[in-house]
């Protein structure tokens, strides 16, 4: 069948991507995945808390756990934790099993629309503003793996929603 494959969306914090995929989701009728709300569940942990008691590394072999499971359905939208990317199984099972889209936003928007959000552990940091180039910097090789990159600066969630399935509809 045609337009079946699963979409993935990859990108930093606060570039859209749970806004966005929920538009997709609901456009194309499949089923909405968020990692982050996804490990919560099963943790019964928030992020946060798994990053303070457990580490970072422990909590992207959650995210690789997720992943092995949700990827070998088609027929949905994940939204992705904006740190995903950054162990080589995560890109290589995305890269393989999805439609990988990235959102992209300038650090100075991306400061703006995470500013008041304290759930973020990696932004609660003493200059978050440097954290977000710093982050970014490290972060950009590996997002460049998607498969179609869209700018979330200006465009309202509809519209990016719209091109998003213009390119899904030509290229799957
Ligand atoms: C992270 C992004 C978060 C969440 C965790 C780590 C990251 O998800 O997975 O706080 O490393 O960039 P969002 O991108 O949905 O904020």
């Amino acid at each position: 069948m045609k337009n079946n494959q699963s979409i993935a969306l990859i990108g930093f914090m606060g570039t859209g991507k749970s806004t966005i995929a929920s538009l997709l989701a609901k456009e194309l009728n499949f089923q909405l995945i968020d990692t982050d709300a996804a490990i919560e569940k099963k943790t019964g942990q928030k992020i946060s808390d798994i990053f303070s008691t457990k580490g970072q590394p422990y909590f992207r072999q959650l995210e690789t756990d997720l992943l092995k499971t949700i990827l070998l359905k088609n027929q949905q939208v994940i939204a992705t934790g904006g740190g995903i990317i950054l162990k080589e199984e995560n890109r290589h099972l995305l890269k393989t099993h999805s439609y990988l889209v990235c959102l992209t936003a300038s650090w100075e928007i991306i400061y703006k629309r995470t500013k008041n959000d304290k759930s973020r552990p990696l932004l609660l940091h003493a200059d978050p503003k440097k954290q977000i180039e710093r982050l970014l910097t490290q972060r950009e090789s590996y997002y460049q793996i998607a498969d179609l990159t869209i700018n979330t600066d200006k465009d309202n969630p509809l519209v990016i929603c719209q091109k998003i399935l213009a390119h899904y509809r030509d290229d799957c």
